[in-house]
């Protein structure tokens, strides 16, 4: 056992015995002799938020993080002296707070240990900065687990690592490389097949360490700021990632348009370039939505304004690309160039919105324009300010969405590449250093943006993407993961990336398909390609230095492999779609790491490459050139692969063919999988059928299905349409239940069924207990079955 005055000695201090504790409603407060205050907050019954003072009073209570609309209130809570500690017992779990140091220990109900401090809050004065830096560590146990943290590139079991949360524009970063573009302070432990979670909410520079240090301890510490963290219980993975969502908020839909392909590239210009790369996907009839415009269409880099030599009548281009289907989508990064002349400068300048350093002068640094001024995006004037610019961008020329870059903030030719620590913020009204805005900074700005755009765009709905993010930044935003590089590694890196964005609440998360820096082979592309349709956010970009990125700058076989995914993803879009609704309703994670889909098999613990697409598809990609095929870990149950429609009994790990065109994909028996007709973007075609594939199960399955118009906001009234399909599977039979909600009427009138795996041959159909004609040799033509949409109950008998 460590005594105090043994740690005192190393420099850190302690709480020490507890002299008085006060309920308040749902919060209680323990006061310790050395003026340590623990406010411990039962939000939920699984949900206690944990703060702590050493100053003998609390802060103003401020949070980015914490969505306003969160669910609070519990169902038990009950607090109790005993000899030794206090006890706090809710419908879920019990905390014990040790009278003697102020140490917590969590259990569930029946007593088992779920989290419990190990030297628990302790800090070191900081002379260099003043203040705390506040520590937390907690036991880690045999066989535990640690999930989530945002956008790092590593492993998805952070077990045994160190990381570091300190927005960064990490050109080209590798593995393992610390800090990257976002701040997720969030993770998920797992143990004894129990899932808690933990989110330290600071801003400050932050650090987790995972039994790196020491082998049973796992820690988390940060440069300032209060040790502010909640705790979330499970014990299911679902339970804390949804948990967590819910507190950090959610977003509303993307328009539908925005889950199609995106094309990017630094940069499209002239307009002539624009129109010719649009048109040849056209002509190629590869599926696109959306063209981007990278800085180069600006004049000189300003931002709001446009390059008149290469884009003479913006308003007009985007309007011809608009009638081919294409969405115009520009670059938007904080950096003002200081230039008199310039009208967003002169404004800024005007009313005093530009980050100032700690001795009066603007915060200086040089980004793409060259010498700028920064926008404080912390200051709810300064945001108000920069979304009233977008007016002329979106309401006059039409553009459809924005994208924030260089937000970490970036700043060239400086060594720690962002602002220096002294810098001045509002924050909301509580000013601060860039010591604690810094890693919320990108986030603000996405903020502002996002409330521009949606206000000149209503009543269609914003899209807006950012690169730095913080907790909370998907209320307003969608995420790529930054300047990754053409690499078989980082196509490794970009799979863990998205589906780790995915389970720390930020699911609307793509990587730069091909890679950003260097030049993919047209293998790797294509490999690229066939893993990012299956992610939330799904853009070809490049840094444009070595040539080309769009599809038809590879061969033929490369081209065709192109079109035969982005036309899969536009199959899908439905299913996707559905999968965005779940995230927005329940936030469900949209991509599930193979240990969030079942932390019941061990076996997935330590699973990188495979995850599961919504709730039904399992993806797995090939990472390796001249692959025939790869091992993976097939799930529990039942699969199908997609491309032979063979089944498969999963739970172990096996050897997958899978020739240059496809990558392991399979289905899980019972789905019923909708699909759309392909489109070159969205709402190209008017059709009268949803598809429908039926993979057939002896047991029962649900699948659901959302829609709605596609854009706007009456789906907030009541006008969507939720399919739910109850499948249930004899020997001889399947009988599929349909229950529909909402107040939209689709356009389509039928269904489209496709049977996969059906082990007899239909004799008989009934719909609604009624029979109906049926023209078995029509059906073993087509191989699919029309029925109308509005059926209660379809039963199809062998
Ligand atoms: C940054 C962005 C990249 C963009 C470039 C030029 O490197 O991460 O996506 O193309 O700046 O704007």
């Amino acid at each position: 056992m460590i005594t105090n005055t043994e740690l005192e000695y190393k420099g850190d201090l302690y709480p020490s015995k507890i002299v008085s504790f006060k309920q308040d409603v749902d919060s209680v407060y323990f006061y310790t002799e050395n003026n340590v205050i623990l406010k411990l907050t039962v939000l939920r019954d699984s949900l206690i938020r944990f703060r702590y003072t050493t100053k003998g009073y609390f802060s103003n209570d401020f949070s980015y993080a914490i969505d306003e609309g969160h669910s609070h209130g519990y169902n038990h809570l009950e607090i109790t002296e005993e000899e030794n500690y206090y006890q706090i017992t809710t419908n879920k779990i019990i905390c014990k707070i040790h009278k003697i140091d102020l140490r917590s220990f969590i259990y569930d109900l029946k007593g088992n240990v779920l989290l419990e401090d190990e030297l628990g809050f302790h800090w070191e004065e900081s002379y260099e900065f003043g203040g705390n830096i506040v520590k937390m560590s907690k036991a880690s146990r045999e066989g535990e687990c640690f999930y989530g943290l945002g956008d790092k590139a590593t492993q998805m079991n952070l077990k045994g690592k160190r990381v570091e949360n300190f927005a960064t524009d990490q050109y080209a970063f590798q593995k393992e490389q610390e800090p990257l573009y976002k701040v997720v302070p969030f993770y998920l432990g797992l143990h004894n097949k129990q899932a808690y979670g933990i989110f330290f909410d600071n801003t400050f520079r932050t650090f987790f360490d995972f039994c790196h240090e020491r082998r049973n301890v796992t820690s988390f510490w940060s440069d300032g700021g209060e040790m502010n963290y909640y705790f979330f219980y499970g014990p299911k993975m679902q339970d804390v990632v949804t948990s967590y969502t819910d507190l950090t908020g959610k977003p509303e839909l993307p328009p539908l348009w925005a889950l199609g392909y995106h094309q990017c590239k630094w940069s499209y210009y002239p307009e002539s370039n624009v129109k010719e790369v649009t048109a040849k996907f056209r002509e190629l009839q590869i599926p696109c939505d959306a063209i981007y415009l990278d800085i180069d269409y600006m004049d000189g880099f300003r931002c709001f304004t446009w390059n008149k030599d290469y884009f003479p009548d913006p308003k007009r281009m985007v309007s011809e690309l608009a009638q081919d289907g294409f969405k115009t989508i520009v670059i938007i990064d904080p950096g003002i160039k200081i230039d008199k002349e310039y009208w967003v400068y002169k404004e800024a300048l005007e009313k005093d919105y530009f980050c100032k350093r700690a001795d009066g002068p603007y915060m200086k640094g040089k980004v793409w324009p060259g010498e700028c001024n920064f926008p404080d995006y912390t200051n709810p004037e300064v945001r108000e300010w920069w979304a009233g610019l977008f007016k002329e961008l979106i309401s006059d020329i039409g553009v459809k969405g924005v994208w924030n870059d260089m937000n970490e903030p970036a700043v060239m030719e400086v060594p720690n590449k962002t602002f220096p620590n002294d810098v001045r913020h509002n924050y909301d009204g509580n000013p601060c250093s860039h010591r604690k805005a810094h890693n919320i900074y990108g986030t603000q700005m996405a903020r502002a943006t996002y409330h521009g755009v949606k206000r000149f765009a209503y009543p269609k709905r914003p899209f807006i993407i950012t690169r730095s993010a913080y907790s909370g930044a998907q209320r307003y935003t969608s995420s790529w993961t930054g300047d990754n590089v053409a690499s078989w590694e980082h196509l490794w890196i970009a799979n863990i990336q998205v589906q780790r964005m995915s389970i720390s609440g930020m699911g609307f998360t793509g990587s730069d398909i091909g890679g950003f820096a260097e030049q993919p082979s047209g293998e790797l592309y294509a490999r690229w390609i066939q893993l990012g349709v299956f992610h939330p956010f799904c853009r070809t970009h490049s840094s444009g230095d070595h040539g080309n990125q769009e599809p038809w700058a590879f061969d033929e076989e490369v081209i065709d492999i192109t079109r035969k995914f982005v036309n899969l993803r536009y199959q899908l879009l439905p299913y996707l779609y559905t999968m965005f609704w779940q995230y927005i309703e329940e936030g469900t994670p949209m991509l599930k790491p193979l240990v969030y889909f079942d932390q019941e098999d061990i076996q997935t613990y330590y699973r990188n490459d495979e995850f599961i697409f919504g709730n039904q598809i399992l993806v797995c990609p090939i990472l390796e050139p001249n692959s025939l095929g790869r091992r993976m870990y097939i799930p529990k149950g039942e699969w199908y692969n997609y491309w032979t429609n063979c089944m498969v009994k999963g739970g172990k790990e096996m050897w997958v063919d899978s020739k240059f065109d496809e990558i392991p994909v399979f289905v899980k028996a019972g789905a019923i999988i909708p699909k759309y007709p392909v489109q070159q973007y969205v709402g190209e075609l008017e059709f009268d059928e949803l598809m429908l594939d039926v993979y057939y199960k002896e047991g029962k399955e649900k699948s659901v299905v959302y829609e709605d118009a596609q854009d706007g906001y009456d789906y907030k009234k009541g006008r969507f349409s939720f399919l739910s399909f109850q499948l249930t599977g004899k020997e001889k039979e399947i009988n599929i239940q349909l229950h529909k909600d909402g107040k939209y009427d689709t356009n389509y009138s039928n269904f489209k069924i496709n049977f996969i795996g059906l082990p007899f041959e239909i004799k008989k159909i009934e719909i609604d207990n009624e029979e109906i004609i049926f023209d078995s040799n029509l059906f073993k033509e087509n191989q699919y079955l029309i029925v109308p949409k509005n059926f209660n109950v379809l039963h199809i008998m062998g």
